[in-house]
């Protein structure tokens, strides 16, 4: 029985992944690279939707790939890539451009935050149809599932959305894939707004913490985290944001049960709950760092993987790119 396969791509937008990335989605990709056929890539396509820095977008995907190394993923488990390696992503693109609507593109929340907060003259038509990559991304490789954070759950309907409308204009190629999202940690908060994702373009420089940090500056953030009125330590995302968001990042990193941890804490402060939070983190994130660096002394080697995982890549993603290309009708160069 051949195994499920899973897709997941991670921007390189920032200096650093942060703990939503790592929590929301990054763990679940070091987990499922056991047990299915896993493609990740290095999402650096979609990084040009918004303005950047040419010269820091390069270094960012390889420092994007030691981050992926040093927190465990595996390249000779999973297909690890970079999506610009692929012509297939761009070109699929098109073709599920042009089965999008334009209404519906404008519905996508990301666009219509984004556009909202910088009006529509300085927003990119490739930002308007990032969801239509987002889609190709994932259809070329025909994954069973797609492990995501909670705030993609958007551009995965819209992606089953076109599957669906693909097969029933041109015949049955895809099968819709199913969002894999974890219940426990699917959105880990702002520390300094505990109502709002942590995010890299949204969080304060405060609210956020970066793998690549000081870890002694994460553990700051952590005890100079926003808590709630009252004393209890308990999970309750209603009433106590900024203590649940606490605890949901705590249960992760030391692999303990949230209840274990109320347990543990009756009678305790926040104080106390945030110490012992940023000694879990400085423990777990230190190792982390040190590995990024040493994968980083050698881009020889980084690149020498990301070619051999290009290579396993387009295996799968030329095959379907022919296939769509044959039932939409278009001609076939002569060989
Ligand atoms: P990106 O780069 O913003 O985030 C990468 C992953 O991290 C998750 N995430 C979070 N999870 C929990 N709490 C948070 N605060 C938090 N912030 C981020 C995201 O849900 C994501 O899983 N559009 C995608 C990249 C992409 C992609 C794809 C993903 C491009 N093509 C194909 C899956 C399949 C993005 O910008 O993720």
């Amino acid at each position: 029985m051949p195994r499920p396969r899973v897709l997941s791509g991670i921007q390189p937008t920032g200096e650093s992944f942060h703990l939503g990335n790592y929590l929301g989605a990054l763990r679940q990709w070091i987990a499922l690279q056991e047990t299915h056929d896993a493609f990740y890539f290095i999402a650096d396509l979609h990084a040009l939707t918004i303005e950047h820095d040419p010269k820091l977008l390069s270094a960012r995907t390889r420092a994007s790939v030691a981050q992926l190394l040093a927190v465990g993923l595996d390249p000779d488990r999973a297909t690890l890539f970079v999506q610009s390696h692929l012509p297939e992503h761009a070109e699929l693109c098109w073709v599920m451009q042009c089965l999008t609507g334009f209404g519906e593109a404008s519905r996508m929340v990301q666009f219509k935050d984004k556009s909202a907060k910088q009006g529509s003259d300085r927003v990119s038509v490739g930002l308007f149809s990032y969801p239509s990559l987002q889609a190709a991304d994932i259809l070329l490789y025909r994954p069973q599932y797609v492990p995501v954070g909670e705030d993609q759950r958007q551009h995965l309907e819209l992606t089953r959305d076109l599957a669906q409308r693909f097969n029933s204009r041109f015949g049955t190629v895809f099968t819709p894939p199913e969002a894999y999202i974890l219940k426990d940690a699917a959105k880990i908060y702002d520390l300094q707004e505990p109502g709002a994702k942590m995010s890299k373009s949204a969080s304060s420089p405060a609210g956020i913490v970066e793998l690549l940090d000081d870890p002694k500056a994460s553990a700051k953030k952590i005890r100079s985290a926003v808590t709630d009125t009252g004393r209890e330590i308990v999970y309750d995302p209603e009433n106590k944001p900024g203590v649940s968001n606490l605890l949901v990042i705590y249960s992760a990193l030391a692999g303990r049960t949230v209840g274990e941890l109320e347990a543990d804490y009756q009678g305790k402060g926040y104080g106390d709950l945030k110490k012992d939070l940023g000694e879990v983190l400085i423990e777990w994130v230190t190792p982390i760092r040190e590995q990024v660096r040493s994968y980083l002394d050698d881009p020889a080697e980084l690149d020498k993987i990301l070619s051999r995982g290009a290579e396993r890549a387009r295996e799968v993603a030329a095959g379907t790119l022919a296939t769509v290309y044959d039932h939409v009708g278009l001609l076939a160069p002569a060989r």
